[in-house]
């Protein structure tokens, strides 16, 4: 933790509140100084003791507080908060306090300190799945990141209205990481250009149907928007169809696994770093059936294999870049995945076991091997966001071996 590491969190009034007081705690535990401000509402479901116990200081709750008193030396504590603050975390945010940051209302301590503050924001949102892919919380969430706030978005699974969707909020850890990246932000990646593939292909049968598998790209993403936090460039050749493209990243869009194969080769120049998260199809259907197949009976198709994305960026890319490859495999067999390493002379190769339930494909959580031809850095399970910020943390130490290697060619 730097010196600077004082945390602003406000607590907003929904479910996810109670998970503040956690999250007040792993923060302290990195080191910071947390200082807590709830809203009306937040205290609604959590009581400011908590806070105050967990912080030692007093909890914001009011406006009017300092303003109240006659003594003409009173600071004016929203003010003098906004200033203190070298991050300002909102979690959980409500629906309606995003609303409120975004016109710049100001009409609790909450949202007059963050009109007041310079410091840089984080926001982890947390609501009902409909509240959150409503047009005007979609809009106002927009506004905020382009505001350049960092969004920690929320994740998939069961919500506490008693749906499962999008909504919960995002694992502390996540959010401690987003928080510690804004105290301490590390540019090594500037200078950089990452170019990452993401989602899972989808190979045609006929004109409606495809072969596809489970991918949603999420890994993908997270590398890319971890790697331009970081200062990098970063190009995204994305087979994933439904996520929105992580924030100023130049998104390529592709299908099949020829037409990422193209494009990854013609970026493929520009790249100093390259990161196949892909999950590519294997096999294709040799003759694509230039009308919709009809169920007349037993139906064989006949496949053949795709591109080697992988090998074909090993065999083109320019001396010096880097190139790491994923595996995907139902089960942690490390020498299985080595021997794929120096099959396709990747400089690192990630190791997902997609057979452990809850992670993985179509999953926010994660867990992997990073494994280079004489290391071995287990990634315990996480969100894919801290996962791909532990797989960027490995870039130097992969550079300097490959310089070491190039000098003693
Ligand atoms: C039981 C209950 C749970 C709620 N949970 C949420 C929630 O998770 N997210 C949200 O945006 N709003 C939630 N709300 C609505 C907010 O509490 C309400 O919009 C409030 O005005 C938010 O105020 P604030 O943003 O100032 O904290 C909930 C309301 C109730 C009654």
């Amino acid at each position: 933790m730097s010196k600077s590491s004082n945390v602003l969190l406000g607590v907003c009034g929904g479910i996810a509140a109670y998970k503040s007081a956690e999250l007040t705690r792993e923060l302290q535990r990195h080191g910071a100084q947390v200082r807590v401000v709830m809203t009306r509402a937040a205290q609604e479901f959590i009581q400011p003791l908590t806070f105050a116990s967990l912080t030692g200081h007093k909890v914001f709750t009011d406006l009017w507080d300092s303003s109240a008193t006659t003594d003409a030396a009173a600071v004016i504590e929203h003010i003098a908060q906004a200033q203190w603050a070298d991050v300002l975390l909102i979690a959980p945010a409500t629906a309606h306090t995003l609303a409120k940051l975004t016109h710049g209302l100001a009409d609790d301590f909450l949202s007059a300190a963050y009109l007041a503050t310079e410091a840089p924001v984080v926001l982890a949102p947390a609501m009902n799945g409909n509240m959150w892919n409503h047009p005007a919380t979609r809009a106002n969430v927009l506004a905020l990141e382009q505001r350049g706030h960092r969004i920690v978005a929320p994740e998939s699974g069961y919500l506490a209205c008693g749906t499962t969707g999008d909504g919960r909020l995002a694992d502390t850890e996540t959010i401690v990481r987003a928080v510690l990246d804004l105290l301490n932000p590390p540019r090594d990646l500037a200078g950089e250009t990452v170019l990452i593939t993401a989602g899972g292909t989808r190979e045609p049968i006929d004109p409606v149907r495809f072969l596809g598998n489970r991918s949603s790209g999420r890994m993908g993403y997270a590398l890319a928007a971890a790697a331009e936090r970081r200062g990098a460039r970063v190009i995204v050749v994305s087979a994933a169809a439904t996520l929105t493209p992580p924030p100023r990243c130049e998104v390529i869009r592709v299908d099949t696994a020829q037409e990422m194969h193209a494009a990854v080769l013609s970026r493929l120049p520009e790249a100093t770093i390259v990161i196949k998260a892909a999950a590519v199809a294997d096999f294709r259907v040799c003759h694509i059936a230039p009308t919709k197949l009809h169920r007349d009976g037993p139906l064989t198709l006949e496949l053949e294999p795709t591109e080697d994305i992988v090998r074909s960026v090993v065999e083109h890319r320019r001396p010096g870049t880097l190139v790491i490859a994923f595996a995907a495999e139902m089960g942690l067999d490390i020498a299985r995945a080595r021997e794929k390493l120096q099959r396709k002379g990747a400089d690192a190769i990630v190791l997902n076991d997609i057979s452990r339930e809850g992670l993985g494909f179509d999953s926010n959580r994660n867990a992997a091997v990073f494994l280079t031809e004489d290391s071995v850095v287990h990634i315990p399970e996480s969100s894919k966001d801290d996962i791909a910020a532990q797989i960027l943390d490995q870039v130097p130490s992969l550079r300097s071996h490959q310089e070491v290697a190039l000098q003693l060619r």
